[in-house]
């Protein structure tokens, strides 16, 4: 069972890293206006997540007093690490909230995502000041790292939305392409490189010098009509993505990994793939170069009141520029094939810093 470092890894653990079969990802409002509450806060986080992955417990699960209360609440206890990885965000309001002093350490581009075409939020399961991002090979280990976290914060940041997302739904370099709950492989033109990390995840500016080698994260709760898409002719549900639904190959022709051509032509003049298929619309090669990682799982929650399967994609991306995110969205909820199928209904963006030094903890040096 693989066990990740917390420490001294430059990036925080969680973005590169391969994705791991499981992810429970929650955000949280800051509940006390005290930056020393928040600081408070991220020590004892940053302690805690170096304990749980490596497989340990934060603390003694069954006390020497038996009148007091358990550090740890132990429902991980002789799981393996399991690949575990916590990744902490910052939401937007610690920078533009003046109880809190932090405005002159705001990651350069960080602001509130803007209102996208097709955006159909639910305010429940929007924004946030912390988010955490908990992914390991057994959902309980994720599910126990995210429970202990989320009760270390009590008092200062309450919970405010969580979504359990399972089959990864994006590839690291190695692995096999994963499936969504489309059917399709997601993942196959992912960033795999290190100059593309280096190029488009990573922040490299002239903002403060603790915010370099983070990164944006953006996170959408993606709800898919499954019933409406299971009812679907194979044909276009291949039209709506341009690629094969089996092989994953794109509908220009060859295999998975092959080039799509999106100028390539049928026979009746038409493109073979379509120039609203969700490939063409996200492909860098139609948007100017610019490319995102991707980190999502597919997420349910059961059954809606209609009876209906409720369930669709937690889309995590990682990106130096929250823009790139925004200018594909803002395509894609224009004229994606795709939108027929899907809502946005949650939505949230968290500035990941790099990871502590040993002996450090995550954004220490923004409270200097
Ligand atoms: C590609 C599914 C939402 C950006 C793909 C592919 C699939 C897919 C099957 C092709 C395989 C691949 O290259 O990974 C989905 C589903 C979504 C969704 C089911 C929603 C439920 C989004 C969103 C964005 C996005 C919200 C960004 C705003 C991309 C990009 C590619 C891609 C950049 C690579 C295109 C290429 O270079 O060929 N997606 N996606 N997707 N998707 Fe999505």
């Amino acid at each position: 069972s693989v066990a990740h470092p917390f420490y001294g890894t430059a990036e925080q653990a969680g973005i590169r890293t391969e994705p791991q079969r499981y992810c429970v990802y929650m955000t949280f409002d800051l509940s006390s206006p005290l930056a020393s509450d928040l600081q408070v806060l991220l020590a004892r986080w940053s302690g805690a997540i170096a304990q749980v992955m490596q497989g340990k417990t934060i603390g003694q699960v069954e006390p020497n007093r038996t009148d007091a209360v358990g550090v740890d609440t132990g429902e991980a206890l002789g799981l393996a690490p399991a690949g575990l990885t916590v990744t902490v965000g910052l939401g937007p309001r610690l920078f533009t909230d003046a109880s809190y002093g932090l405005a002159k350490q705001k990651p350069t581009l960080m602001r509130a995502l803007a209102t996208l075409p097709s955006d159909a939020m639910t305010p429940a399961l929007t924004g946030g000041d912390l988010s955490l991002q908990a992914c390991a090979d057994d959902p309980q280990v994720a599910y126990h790292a995210i429970r202990d976290l989320a009760r270390m914060a009590k008092g200062t940041a309450a919970t405010r939305w969580t979504v359990m997302g399972f089959g990864r739904a994006s590839a690291g370099k190695d692995q096999a392409t994963p499936r969504n709950l489309m059917g399709y492989k997601d993942g196959t033109r992912n960033i795999k490189e290190e100059t593309d990390f280096d190029k488009f995840v990573w922040v490299k500016d002239s903002g403060p010098a603790w915010t370099q080698g983070g990164s944006y994260q953006v996170v959408r709760k993606i709800q898919m009509n499954i019933e409406n898409w299971d009812a679907d002719r194979i044909s276009d549900q291949n039209t709506v993505f341009g690629r094969d639904k089996q092989a994953g190959a794109p509908l220009s022709g060859g295999t998975e990994f092959t080039t799509p051509n999106f100028h390539a032509t049928a026979s009746d003049g038409s493109t073979k793939i379509s120039p609203t298929a969700h490939i063409a619309l996200a492909a860098h090669e139609n948007n100017g170069g610019v490319k995102i990682l991707r980190r999502s799982y597919n997420y349910t929650d059961g059954l809606n009141q209609y009876g209906l399967l409720d369930a669709g994609l937690l889309f995590i991306s990682y990106q130096n520029d929250p823009a790139h995110f925004e200018a594909l969205q803002t395509k894609l909820g224009s004229s994606d094939r795709l939108n027929e199928y899907i809502s946005h209904i949650g939505s949230g963006i968290f500035f990941v810093p790099p990871a502590p030094a040993a002996g450090h903890y995550i954004a220490e040096a923004m409270f200097a």
